[in-house]
């Protein structure tokens, strides 16, 4: 499809905003924004079943808030026995705000949450399809130790079994004490 000229100027009409992201757990409200209008509706009883798991201090939900909705998120596990070590995953920023930083500070955000847990390391994983995200854990001081099959199963918003296999690279980091 063609761009159609305004007659008005030779260039398109621009502004620029600055915009404030904040830091946060996740809340009961922001289940439904978790979906992103569709395309992670799939995922609406993983996102309450995380939910649930966080008011138990099992899991953790990080999101980023850009006016009160999570354009970002990094879930993590709190829980455990000893608190050796610590799991990153399902780290995503919406398209249109990509490549602003939003992703490597959720990192550290995570990070910094797991150190005040006093864990030692965390662990993340990313998809063999997938080697930006590798690069960007590497580039943060992930090293890799391993690979899983990445064989998971969920049940979708309609009741049905999702079985997923996304075999993946497994990356650990020791986190320093601050
Ligand atoms: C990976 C992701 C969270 C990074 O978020 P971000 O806010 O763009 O991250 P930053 O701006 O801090 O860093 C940018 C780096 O992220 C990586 N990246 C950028 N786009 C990416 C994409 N579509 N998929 C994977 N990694 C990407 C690259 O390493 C990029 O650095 P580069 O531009 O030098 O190549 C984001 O791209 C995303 O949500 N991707 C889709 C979901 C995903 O792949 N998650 C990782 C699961 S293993």
């Amino acid at each position: 499809m063609t761009t159609i000229d305004l007659p008005s100027s030779d260039r398109p009409a621009q502004m620029e905003i600055g915009l404030a992201i904040t830091f946060r757990t996740a809340r009961l409200e922001d289940l439904p924004k978790l979906e992103w209008y569709g395309q992670y509706t799939h995922f609406r009883n993983v996102f309450r079943k995380t939910y649930k798991e966080q008011l138990q201090g099992r899991r953790l939900m990080l999101v980023a808030d850009c006016g009160g909705f999570p354009i970002g998120q990094i879930f993590m596990q709190t829980g455990g026995e000893a608190r050796h070590k610590t799991y990153f995953y399902s780290l995503r920023v919406m398209d249109m705000f990509r490549g602003h930083g939003i992703g490597s500070r959720l990192l550290d955000e995570a990070e910094n949450i797991a150190v005040a847990y006093g864990y030692m390391s965390a662990n993340i994983a990313a998809a063999k399809d997938n080697p930006r995200a590798r690069q960007l854990y590497e580039r943060r001081g992930f090293l890799l130790i391993g690979e899983d099959s990445g064989r998971w199963s969920y049940v979708d918003h309609e009741g049905k079994s999702r079985h997923v296999h996304e075999p993946c690279w497994v990356l650990e980091k020791t986190l320093l004490l601050r």
